[in-house]
Order: structure tokens, then C-alpha cells, then sequence
């Protein structure tokens, strides 16, 4: 069986996603239509033009603004359910969505605006393609404490439908130190906890995720591999990797796909999974993440292997689930063998 197609039929989880990152130039344009906003860009040739990065904080713009289109329960809903439809499409079998309602609240759109969209597509995800799901709310970084003060007030009334927090956006200049009090709230409150940590911050920022913020899970933690008492720590723990191989490559993490340091984590006995991160701009879905690493690392069927049981293990799934996940890969494996 050719490599593509094994990779394209693998059953498999992601871990870190933004949904407003999943917004594809032709969905944000006709939403943008329907709610008679202009773009500044002439058209979807135009937008993916602007997808040029250099480093994250390049792409955070962009992001930013477009997701502005976003205004309506609908709107949150379709781009949700876009996103599922993918998956499906992948393989995908279950799914640990981020979304950053901050982005949203300081525009305007109510938070309830933006989960009842969002929750409405997840469900109806697992109704029609089975793909199961946890949602996470992300705290963007950049804003201070207070305001994620605020937004927890936001999602307490709603902690049925929103299984944990995560901090994103611009990593450096903003240590996860800065929000320990905020995270001991959340974890006080039952939330499970993680935070992006050495995309392009240093590994004391892991380090600050772990020990100060308690997290369950390291989003990227690519420059933990600097520090090898850290590595150590991070192969005792099993603490899982949610890295991004594209997202990566876009944002100038790593030179080369054949730099990735996704085969050296394994190695070093810790857990990276393979996820899309922001997929409408970073030139991929999972398929097209697997098929980078392992073109770039030549991977072998067991790491690949590894590398997707990393993911079941890795989720918050629960038990059940999660060995419901791991039948349908041995299967799987047992068809392709
Ligand atoms: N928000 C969306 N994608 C992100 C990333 N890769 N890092 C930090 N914040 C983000
Ligand atoms: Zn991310």
C-alpha cells in the first residue's frame, strides 16, 4: 500500500488545534459577504498570498484579523463543522479543539455566541461522523491576568461544555509565570490544564508550565530538547508533546522539515503527537502533518505507529474510549499489515 494512502486511512486523534485557525480563505470570504464586511484583501488568491511568516508573532496578526468576520452563532458553528468534515474525511476519530473567546469578547460577540456555535457543530460531529471531542478554552497571553480573570468568570456557567483551559498567542515576553494564580483558580475549579510552552519561548517556560502552572500537557515544548535535565524530567513524567510539524515549518520553529525534532523526542523516550495546529494556514490537516514528518525524517511504520498511539494515549478520552480507539488502530494495522 502506498505510504499516502496508509497515511490517509490511519485512524487518528489531534491534539491541538484552534478552530479560528481552521478558517480557510473561501469560508472566511463568504462569511465575510454574509455579514457585509470587507476584507483587506481582494480576494482568496489575495489572503493566502498574506500567509508569509517569519516568525509567530507574523501569523498572530493575520490571525487575528481573520477571524474578525467571525460575529455569529452560525458563523462558529460553520467553521467548526467545516473543520469536522475534514476530519472525517482524514480519519480523524476524536478531537481536542482550543478556542480563544477572548478574541472575541473584545470585539464585541457575546462568549455564549461563540459556545453555543462551536458546541453545536462538536455535537453534531460525533452524531454524523462518530468523532469524539473535548473543547479548551485558551487564555491569550498577551492580555494580563485580570482579563483571563474575566474570562473564567465567562466559562464558569458553562464548565459542562468546556473540559479545560490552555494559554496561547505570543509566547515570549509572556512567561507562563504569569498567570500561575489565574491557572490555580482553574485547576481549583476542575478544569485539566496545559499551555503552549517552547514554541519560540526558552525551556524555562516548559519548566514554568510544569512546575508553576501544573499542566497536564505541553502544547509544542519543541525547545525543550535544549536542556537535558528537562528532557529527563519530561521522560519520567510521560508528559505528552502536542507538536505541529507544519505549523513549524511555516513559523520558522525549524529550517527544514528534515531538521524536525519530532524522531529525536522519540528517542529520547518522550510522547510528541502529531498535530495541525492552525491547518488553514499552515498548508495542512493531520494527513498532510504525517505525510511531512514522514517524508522529511524518512519514518518508519512503527514510528509512525508510535507516533498515533502517542495521540490515544495522550488525549483526555476516557478509558473506554480510548481502548475503543486503540482496537480500531490494530485493526487497521492488521488490514494494512
Ligand atoms: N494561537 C494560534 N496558534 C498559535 C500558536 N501556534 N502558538 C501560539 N498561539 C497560537
Ligand atoms: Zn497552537
Amino acid at each position: 500500500m502506498p505510504v499516502d494512502d496508509f497515511l490517509a486511512g490511519l485512524p487518528k486523534v489531534e491534539l491541538h488545534l484552534h478552530l479560528e485557525g481552521s478558517l480557510e480563505p473561501e469560508l472566511a470570504f463568504s462569511i465575510a459577504k454574509r455579514n457585509a464586511i470587507s476584507l483587506p484583501y481582494a480576494d482568496v488568491e489575495d489572503l493566502r498570498a498574506a500567509y508569509r511568516f517569519t516568525r509567530l508573532q507574523d501569523f498572530l496578526d493575520i490571525y487575528y484579523r481573520g477571524m474578525s468576520v467571525l460575529r455569529t452563532e452560525q458563523d462558529f458553528y460553520d467553521l467548526t463543522f467545516a473543520y469536522l468534515t475534514r476530519m472525517h474525511a482524514q480519519s480523524v476519530r476524536h478531537v481536542e479543539v482550543f478556542f480563544d473567546p477572548q478574541a472575541h469578547t473584545h470585539r464585541g460577540v457575546p462568549f455564549e455566541t461563540v459556545l453555543d456555535g462551536v458546541y453545536r457543530a462538536l455535537i453534531d460531529g460525533e452524531r454524523l461522523y462518530g468523532i469524539t471531542f473535548h473543547l479548551i478554552l485558551c487564555f491569550l497571553r498577551h492580555l494580563d491576568e485580570e482579563d483571563g480573570f474575566a474570562t473564567l468568570e465567562q466559562a464558569l456557567p458553562h464548565q459542562d461544555r468546556i473540559f479545560g483551559v490552555g494559554l496561547d498567542s505570543s509566547e515570549v515576553g509572556h512567561p507562563p509565570a504569569k498567570f500561575s494564580r489565574l491557572f490555580s483558580r482553574c485547576r481549583d475549579e476542575g478544569f485539566t490544564v496545559m499551555a503552549h510552552a517552547g514554541e519560540e519561548g526558552p525551556p524555562d517556560y516548559v519548566w514554568q508550565a510544569l512546575d508553576g502552572l501544573q499542566v497536564a500537557r505541553i502544547d509544542h515544548g519543541n525547545r525543550a530538547l535544549e536542556d537535558p535535565e528537562l528532557v529527563r524530567r519530561l521522560a519520567q513524567s510521560g508528559h505528552t508533546l502536542t507538536v505541529c510539524p507544519l505549523s513549524n515549518l511555516r513559523l520558522c520553529v525549524v529550517d527544514r522539515m528534515e531538521d524536525h525534532p519530532i524522531r529525536t523526542m522519540l528517542e529520547a523516550g518522550l510522547r510528541p503527537t502529531v498535530n495541525s495546529d492552525d491547518p488553514a494556514y499552515f498548508g495542512g490537516y493531520m494527513t498532510e502533518n504525517y505525510r511531512a514528518v514522514v517524508e522529511g525524517l524518512a519514518l518508519s511504520r512503527e514510528e509512525v505507529v508510535r507516533l498515533a498511539r502517542n495521540g490515544i494515549d495522550g488525549s483526555f478520552a476516557s478509558n473506554d474510549r480510548k481502548a475503543v480507539l486503540h482496537d480500531e488502530l490494530n485493526a487497521y494495522l492488521a488490514q494494512t499489515a
